[in-house]
């Protein structure tokens, strides 16, 4: 009968009964609801847990607050019993029926704070603002208390604000004045103007180049008038030349000194049996060219077509027809030999026996 759990009418029941046994004379209600009492003990356990509510200040908690409170508790203690003990399962049995699940109203009185957190929690409010302040941050809606949703949104409109005074801050400078040249009205002008200049300037180049062509063609005609003037000379040394006393030129000896600059060989040689200084003419009388003396082989050498020359200018070798020529050679009044090259002596004619083409040593 103890085990087993009372319901709230059972627990109202025994609850107004008790109230009436305490107050001593029933009142008109009570007595009107008293014939239904005698239906409670067909239940049986209810008729049994009627006398057992008297005896529970003595067995639960509850009861001893009342006793402390010098009476059996109050209706609404036995309410709030029956409440504690729907919530709490067990932990409302305790009271009522078993004792030893005394220490479980403390552990149910302790997990009822938690649950009631949790369902404040879910029971709290979330308002449009947090929700829409959520989504736009990419994120999932949380328990948002109204005030945070508040204070969020008067951050937000503080933020708006801010934005607003700082572009009300920015200043448009004034468009600058257009100078006169660039009004729509003068534009015309200015082109004319433009163009009247650069056909003066094309007209001013134009007239600049045929002036400078028409100097630079009268200078040329002058140059070429002065340079009529004066014929064409070849710059020649000079025919006569002195190249020095005769002990210069010892006998079997070919001077050459003379060559680059006179085109004339010194030689001391012998000629039909007779020891002279005779000067050479160096070209080839085959094709003009200039031979070379050679010291080892002793002759003159053509490097054009290998004519070959002795040492007295008689040609041996080569295409040369003829010896080389001579020119003039005499004493100079100083002494020194000197060396006309306005006469020119062929051994082949005859000439070379002439005083005038050797000097006798
Ligand atoms: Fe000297 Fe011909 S020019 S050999």
């Amino acid at each position: 009968m103890a085990d087993k759990k009372l319901t709230v009418a059972e627990i109202l029941a025994a609850a107004r009964k008790a109230d009436t046994q305490g107050s001593g004379a029933p009142t008109a209600k009570e007595e009107a609801s008293s014939p239904s009492e005698p239906s409670a003990p067909p239940s049986g356990e209810s008729a049994e847990a009627a006398p057992a509510a008297p005896s529970a200040p003595a067995k639960g908690t509850p009861p001893k607050k009342a006793a402390a409170g010098g009476g059996r508790p109050s209706v609404a203690e036995m309410l709030a019993m029956a409440r504690a003990g729907k919530q709490g399962g067990e932990a409302a049995e305790a009271p009522v029926a078993k004792p030893a699940a005394k220490p479980a109203v403390p552990a149910a009185k302790a997990a009822s704070p938690a649950k009631k957190e949790a369902a404040a929690a879910k029971s709290a409010p979330i308002d449009t603002q947090s929700i829409l302040s959520a989504a736009r941050k990419g994120t999932k809606p949380g328990p948002m208390t109204k005030a945070e949703a508040e204070a969020k949104a008067a951050t937000a409109v503080g933020d708006a604000a801010k934005k607003a005074k700082a572009k009300e801050a920015i200043v448009v400078p004034p468009m600058p004045v257009k100078p006169g040249y660039a009004k729509p009205g003068t534009a015309k002008a200015g082109k004319e103007q433009v163009g009247e200049r650069r056909a003066f300037l094309f007209g001013m180049s134009a007239l600049a180049v045929g002036f400078t062509a028409l100097s630079a063609s009268f200078a040329a005609w002058t140059f070429a008038s002065i340079r009529f003037m004066f014929p064409n000379i070849l710059r020649e040394p000079p025919s006569r030349f002195s190249v020095g006393t005769p002990d210069k030129f010892p006998a079997g000896q070919v001077e050459e000194r003379f060559k680059a600059q006179f085109g004339v060989w010194i030689v001391n040689t012998e000629y039909n049996g007779q020891q002279q200084i005779v000067a050479l003419r160096t070209v080839c009388t085959h094709l003009g060219c200039t031979p070379n003396w050679l010291e080892a082989e002793q002759k003159f050498k053509c490097p054009c077509h290998g004519s070959g020359f002795y040492k007295d200018g008689i040609n041996f070798e080569g295409p040369a027809p003829r010896p080389l020529e001579r020119y003039a050679i005499q004493f100079a009044s100083d002494g020194s030999i000197e060396v006309d090259k306005s006469r020119m002596f062929q051994e082949e004619m005859g000439q070379w026996n002439d005083p005038a083409c050797y000097i006798p040593v």
